[in-house]
């Protein structure tokens, strides 16, 4: 089943345009990994997707259910605020630099949006948090709050957080570009064990071998626009494209 559907996105900011005519598919526990250099426009694709970002143009479509479609004169037009906010629980977002709150703990971090959006009762928000921190390794922090944890724990609860509210697509924006180099396997770590599982998701990163191993499909992005898309051996080890080929040129493959 496709998860994930964007057709022909656009997206301009003023007179810049940063997704030039963006279309791509996620099948049912796939994992994509989006790779291209900075400013060509991955943040602004996973913004549109997620709806942190309003786009100009085109289509996007979870589990069949369409949260933008294009309207008669070609902009696009979003579903009725019942409907996108139905849609909204399909997925979540990983940022880059964790975007958790501050002033509160580990726990109510990972519980909140489940005790006040979802109306899920104390108990049972408390026990999806205890069981993801679980899985996270990070029990022992329940109390404690973000400022006292490693960029590494920060992450691994903000994944908790995106967990918790069971999406169906999980997208990551470089979750370990904000991190030291050391502790970023960690982080690694927990995303190949969430592939293991089946997790279909969407990740934008610039660790090559990482993208190598974990993705079933490759996108490389320059300019707004997807440039080459395939296998991740072929996309990594062998790209066809000059400008695929430049970027690449720069990592350890
Ligand atoms: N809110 C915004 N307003 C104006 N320009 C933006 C905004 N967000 C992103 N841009 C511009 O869009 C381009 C693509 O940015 P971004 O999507 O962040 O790229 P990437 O994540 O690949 O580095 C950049 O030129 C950036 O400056
Ligand atoms: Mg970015």
């Amino acid at each position: 089943m496709k998860y994930l559907e964007i057709r022909n996105l656009r997206k301009s900011f003023g007179n810049l345009t940063v997704i030039k005519d963006i279309s791509l598919t996620v099948e049912e526990g796939q994992v994509v990994a989006i790779i291209g250099p900075s400013g060509s426009g991955k943040s602004t694709l996973l913004r549109c997707a997620t709806m942190l970002e309003t786009m100009d143009a085109g289509e996007l479509i979870y589990l069949g259910e369409y949260a933008v479609r294009t309207g008669p004169d070609g902009k696009a037009v979003y579903a009725s605020p019942k409907d996108l906010k139905r849609i909204q629980r399909y997925y979540s977002l990983v940022f880059q630099d964790f975007n958790l709150f501050p002033h509160f703990s580990v726990i109510k971090n990972v519980t909140d949006a489940l005790i006040t959006i979802q109306k899920m009762s104390k108990e049972e928000a408390l026990a999806i948090g205890r069981d993801l921190l679980r899985k996270m390794s990070l029990s022992d922090k329940e109390n404690a709050y973000p400022y006292q944890l490693s960029g590494g724990q920060q992450q691994r609860v903000s994944i908790a957080r995106a967990l918790a509210l069971s999406p169906k697509v999980l997208f990551f924006d470089e979750p370990t570009s904000a991190l030291d180099p050391e502790l970023t396997g960690e982080i690694l770590k927990v995303i190949r064990d969430l592939a293991a599982e089946r997790m279909t998701m969407v990740i934008v990163t610039h660790e090559m071998s990482f993208a190598r191993d974990v993705a079933d499909h490759v996108i490389f992005m320059d300019g707004g626009v997807i440039v080459e898309e395939g296998p991740p051996e072929a996309v990594i080890n062998n790209p066809q494209n000059e400008r695929t080929q430049a970027f690449l040129s720069r990592f350890e493959r």
